[in-house]
């Protein structure tokens, strides 16, 4: 139980906490999952990214820890809204195929997804889509940091962007690598966001936090602007977050000020 010294003032912040944690970790969580349960899940988690337009046509990956050596993935050049169990591929921590059907090949950005696990043993899967708002501030080279939304400030904290690397090259693995320790979300310059977390329900949620996030900066800018919590408040949520038994990385267990962003 997380919260319990935390002033009467937050107790709205411990409840929605909570009910983040149970909606990302309980709902979907692979670790009590069988393959195929996993397979299915990846097919639904893909048609939500493509019904909500958070990928067009055939973009977008995700992929699934199954152990050390093994991890599922979706396949390269195929719409992430139509897909079946069958379509999920199968491939080791160097990237080498295991097991496919047909046709169907790993994706292609599967070194960035397998960098994501190397340098963080905590992470169960990972997402890679491109929601139109979070690409629009990635196309731009600006971070989601403005501290307009307490959900944001505490699910996220900030988004940082990654350099830009050509899709599908090393130079995408090595870019995200340096805010891999300290993020669990991040916009990679002039393409799209990468999330990840404990569980496939809660790296997609994270992507649904960082698009939702991206449009309410983008909208609040064209309305002149939002009116942004102070550091006190700021502060206030980030010890909220820092005393959570939350899972994931988050730059508030990192850097001690709101302009900190690394
Ligand atoms: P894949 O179809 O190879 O997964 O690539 C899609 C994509 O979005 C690349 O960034």
């Amino acid at each position: 139980m997380y919260c319990t010294h935390m002033r009467g003032s937050t107790a709205y912040m411990c409840a929605m906490l909570r009910m983040y944690e149970k909606n990302t970790m309980n709902n979907g969580g692979n670790k009590m999952a069988n393959e195929q349960e996993i397979r299915q899940e990846m097919c639904e988690i893909g048609r939500r990214v493509y019904e909500r337009g958070m990928v067009a046509a055939n973009d977008g990956n995700f992929s699934v820890k199954l152990n050390n050596n093994e991890f599922l993935c979706t396949p390269t050049g195929v719409s992430k809204g139509f897909m079946t169990p069958e379509h999920i591929c199968r491939i080791d921590a160097e990237g080498r195929l295991l097991e496919a059907n047909g046709d169907f090949k790993p994706s292609s950005e599967m070194k960035m997804h397998l960098r994501v696990y190397k340098e963080r043993p905590d992470v169960q899967a990972v997402v890679h889509a491109h929601p139109p708002y979070a690409t629009t501030f990635a196309a731009a080279g600006i971070p989601l940091e403005k501290p307009v939304l307490s959900e944001a400030i505490l699910t996220l904290g900030k988004v940082p962007v990654a350099r830009y690397g050509t899709p599908s090259t090393r130079e995408v693995p090595d870019a995200v690598a340096e805010y891999l320790p300290y993020y669990d979300a991040m916009l990679l310059a002039n393409h799209g966001a990468l999330t990840y977390g404990d569980s496939l329900m809660n790296a997609y949620h994270k992507m649904e936090s960082v698009e939702f996030y991206a449009r309410i900066l983008y909208q609040t800018h064209m309305l002149g602007g939002a009116r942004e919590l102070s550091s006190e408040q700021v502060g206030d949520i980030y010890e909220i977050r820092r005393k959570s038994g939350m899972t994931g990385k988050h730059p508030a267990l990192f850097f001690d000020k709101i302009s900190g962003i690394k």
